[in-house]
């Protein structure tokens, strides 16, 4: 089997999903890059070329069963195994005009739009990847959280923790904390996984406000996707360090 490893990335076509690619293809991993809609795909897979790394495109929705399905073989077709998940893709969900989600008026079908991408989406492609992840040496999962996930920062009022966002917010809690079970049953396996902050960046998600580029919101689930045998497992962090549950 091909010494190169390969590294699928769920909504890769832009933001920081795309530099999450980018950084990974430039340490020389071949990049499957999952991206549902086929232009942007297209597009993403010729700039990274471009930019001299492997990279092959995945039609991948992470919502879609047969989606996902389809998209693990072609995985297993173009690379035979996968060393490297990151669950990137990801939705805020509407938010009103001032960029929030009031819990006491929150549409119930943007709760579970939310959930369904940021949650569920996550679950159906780790499981549906997880016989190609097996065939790794040593198989790295990186969830793409965020630190408004922290229901300890949540809970303090001495913390800006941006507006309320009562769809999204909970979803990445939700997410952490399916990492966690994860990671408590790939215990005895070669298996990390661990959820990733990227801080506040400026891309669509953001309406490009924020002061972080894109490239530096990809550094630490770049950092979580490459750790070596020995590193963490179930942990939540930030460029800082680890961030509060
Ligand atoms: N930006 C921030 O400040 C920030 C902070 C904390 C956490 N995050 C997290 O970082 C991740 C990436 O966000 P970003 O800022 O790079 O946002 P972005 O530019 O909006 O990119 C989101 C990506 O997810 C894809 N996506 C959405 N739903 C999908 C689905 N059902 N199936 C497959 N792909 C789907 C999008 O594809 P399309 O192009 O087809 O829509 C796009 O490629 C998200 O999980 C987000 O929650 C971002």
């Amino acid at each position: 089997m091909s010494e190169t490893k390969t590294a699928l990335v769920t909504g890769a076509n832009k933001g920081i999903g795309y530099e999450i690619a980018a950084g990974l293809g430039a340490l020389g991993y071949r990049v499957a890059v999952g991206a549902r809609d086929e232009a942007r795909l297209e597009a993403a897979v010729g700039k990274l070329r471009a930019a001299g790394a492997e990279a092959f495109g995945v039609p991948l929705d992470v919502t879609g069963d047969q989606s996902v399905a389809d998209a693990v073989e072609l995985v297993e077709r173009q690379a035979g195994r996968l060393d490297v998940l990151v669950n990137n893709a990801g939705i805020s969900g509407e938010t009103g005009s001032g960029w929030g989600q009031d819990p006491t008026t929150l549409d119930l079908d943007v709760v579970r739009t939310v959930v369904e991408t940021n949650v569920i989406g996550v679950i159906r492609v780790t499981n549906a990847m997880l016989p190609l992840l097996r065939r790794a040496t040593s198989p790295r999962i990186v969830n793409v959280s965020s630190s408004v996930a922290s229901l300890t920062r949540q809970a303090d009022p001495a913390v800006d923790v941006g507006p309320v966002m009562a769809a999204y917010a909970p979803s990445k809690s939700y997410l952490n904390a399916v990492t966690v079970q994860y990671a408590r049953q790939f215990a005895d396996t070669n298996i990390l996984i661990n959820a990733a902050c990227p801080g506040l960046v400026a891309t669509d998600f953001t309406g490009f406000r924020g002061p972080r580029t894109p490239e530096q919101g990809a550094a630490t689930a770049i950092r979580l996707a490459t750790l070596p045998d020995e590193g963490p497992t179930g942990s939540f962090v930030e460029d800082a360090g680890a961030i509060p549950w």
